[in-house]
This record gives structure tokens, sequence and C-alpha cells, in this order.
């Protein structure tokens, strides 16, 4: 089968187009018919090396955490999915990914894929949208009426982060370059601010909480905390906010980590199968072009999910 793999840490250059074996299943598992996958920053992270403390990889590395695609084939123990269904997840992102045909996972990260979207789209869904839940729902806990603060409200994960607190009944505040602020408002951002002109220019009162998702340094996250209440809450997808500082104000700082999640991703479907939560890919790539993709990343040319299809 056709794969886009890695032999070791490095560049973008490093990412090839090959042959790769087929991929065996445990009694767990299931082996999927790969339709799509699609682009997220943590990809850029393993290429690079950058996580190889966190998630050192076993190499020739198949890339891709996102997956949808139909079963072909179930493990002996699979009893809640069958051969022909058809689903999306994120998979393990230390284990060989959905850049390929064919992908063999725990049937455990599965869903069934939501109906109202082709199953191509429904790669754009899994990781970005469980950070987003995750962020909000497992980590921020919050609740209707707060108001929040979304740092990054224009990228895969903020997409979907304004909808899900939207939908919360939050007062949600978005931050995007110039070009996207109307986009982030149509996606429900009460208000939304221009972060090159900087947050404090557009935000009138404080926050009880921020998600944060902008890559940046220990300056700027401490700096972020002079936005919210006391008492108040800074979850972090990247660094987080000194939480020693943070604890001055009891406010609680901390990092958060994506994870596999088949029950929020049933929410999450049904949400799209209700127009709850509309999904934005702004570009589309063969497989053979994902190292392209990943040049992209680094260029800083990305915004919204990039869907990857591997089925023709
Ligand atoms: N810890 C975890 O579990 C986890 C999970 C997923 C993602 N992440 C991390 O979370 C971050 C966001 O992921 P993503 O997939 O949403 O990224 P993304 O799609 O690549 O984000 C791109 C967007 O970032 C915006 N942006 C850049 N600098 C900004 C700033 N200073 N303020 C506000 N917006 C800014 C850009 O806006 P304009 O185009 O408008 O300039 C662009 O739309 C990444 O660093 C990723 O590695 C972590």
């Amino acid at each position: 089968m056709k794969s886009v793999r890695i032999h070791q840490y490095g560049a973008p250059e490093v990412i090839t187009f090959e042959d790769a074996p087929m991929p065996e299943i445990t009694p767990t598992q299931v082996l999927i018919q790969v339709y799509a996958t699609s682009f997220n920053p943590l990809d850029s992270l393993l290429v690079r090396g950058i996580l190889k403390e966190r998630a050192p990889l076993q190499f020739p590395f198949s890339l891709c955490s996102d997956v949808s695609g139909v079963i072909v084939k179930t493990g002996a123990e699979v009893n809640t999915l069958k051969e022909g269904d058809k689903v999306f997840g994120f998979l393990d992102y230390t284990k060989n990914g959905a850049a390929a045909e064919y992908v063999a996972t725990e049937a455990a990260y599965l869903a069934h894929a939501p109906e109202s979207i082709s199953l191509e789209e429904a790669a754009a869904v899994p990781l970005a949208s469980l950070t987003a839940w995750q962020g909000l729902f497992e980590h921020i806990n919050l609740q209707p009426g707060q108001r929040i603060l979304i740092n990054n409200a224009s990228g895969g994960v903020g997409n979907y982060a304004v909808q899900l607190a939207k939908w919360k009944g939050a007062h949600v505040i978005g931050t995007s370059g110039a070009e996207n602020l109307d986009q982030i408002r149509s996606f429900g951002a009460d208000e939304a601010i221009d972060y090159r002109k900087g947050i404090e220019s557009g935000l009138s009162n404080k926050v009880d909480a921020i998600f944060n998702l902008v890559a940046a340094d220990q300056h700027y996250m401490d700096g972020l905390l002079d936005y919210i209440h006391d008492g108040g809450t800074i979850i972090s997808s990247v660094v987080p906010a000194n939480p020693q500082l943070a604890a001055k104000r009891n406010i609680r700082s901390s990092a958060m980590w994506v994870h596999p999640d088949s029950e929020a991703l049933k929410q999450i479907a049904a949400l799209i199968d209700n127009s709850t939560i509309k999904i934005n890919i702004t570009q589309t790539f063969p497989l053979e072009k994902l190292a392209e993709v990943h040049q992209l990343s680094l260029e800083g040319k990305t915004n919204g999910k990039i869907l990857i299809k591997v089925k023709s």
C-alpha cells in the first residue's frame, strides 16, 4: 500500500511518499481503508523531533493521527464496530498513522462518522474538535453565561472551540488576524479582536476563562493573566501561564494534552448532524503532497483545517 512516512526526524524534506507493508491488527483493533486524514501542527512537531522525549517514534513511521474511512477487518474482541462501518477518529499519534491507504487502530478510539458531511470531510474533525471539547469542558469546565477568550479562534482548534463554547451558552471572544475576524464572528464569536493590534485593543472587560491556542513564549503567556478575573481559569494547548504567578490571584493555570475519546466524538458527530458545528476546510491536498503541507505550516500559511485525501 501507499503511505507517507519518515525514516528519521527532520525538516519536511524527510517526508516520503512510498510503499509500506499492510498493517496487521490485534484482537482489540480494526483495519480501516482510509478515505482521508488531516494535517495538525502536532504532525509537524513529531516530524521535527520536538516531541521525541515525550513520544519517541519507531522508524519508518506513517504520519497523521486523524482518520476517516471504512472498516474492512475487525479483531476477534471487537464488538462495537463491524466491517463496512463508516468511522472517524483521533488515533494514538505515537503509532503508525492514517497517511496511508490502510491503518490499524484500537476500535475504542473510533466513532461512526457524521452522516451530514462526506466521509472525507469527517477527517477534518477528530483531533481539533476533541482538543476544543476537552479544553473547554474537561479542563476549563466552561459554564453558560461565562465570558471566555479563545486566543487563536481562526485555527483548526479555535474554529471548533468558538462553536462549542457558543453552544454551551458562553459569551465568546475570539482573536484572529484582521482577515479572519468575519469568519470567527460567523462561527458564533460575540466579539472578535485583531491580535496584531493587541488583545487590550478590543477587550472591554476581563474574562472568566482563557483558552490559549497560540504557540507563544512564557512572557506572553504570563501577560494573558492580566485579562482574567481573580479566581478565573487559563488553559493552554501549548505553554501554560506560570501556575504560581496565577495562583497569587487564585487563577487556575495549566496546559492540556488531547487524548482519543470516542464518546466525545459521538456527541460532536451529533452536533455536526444537527448543524450546530460547521467544518472549515480551507485547503485539500492529495496524500502525496503532504510534505508541502508541512512546509506551508512552518511558514505560518495555514488556517482552518487542511484535508488530505487518501482514497481517489
Ligand atoms: N496540547 C494539545 O493537545 C494540542 C492539540 C491540538 C493543537 N495544539 C497546539 O495548539 C495550537 C493551535 O493548533 P491549531 O491546529 O488550531 O493551529 P493552526 O490551525 O495552525 O493555527 C493557525 C492560526 O493561528 C493564528 N494565530 C497565529 N498567531 C496568533 C496570535 N498571536 N494570536 C491569535 N491567533 C494567532 C493564525 O491566525 P491568522 O491566520 O488570522 O493570522 C492562524 O489562523 C498549535 O500550537 C498546536 O500545536 C495542542
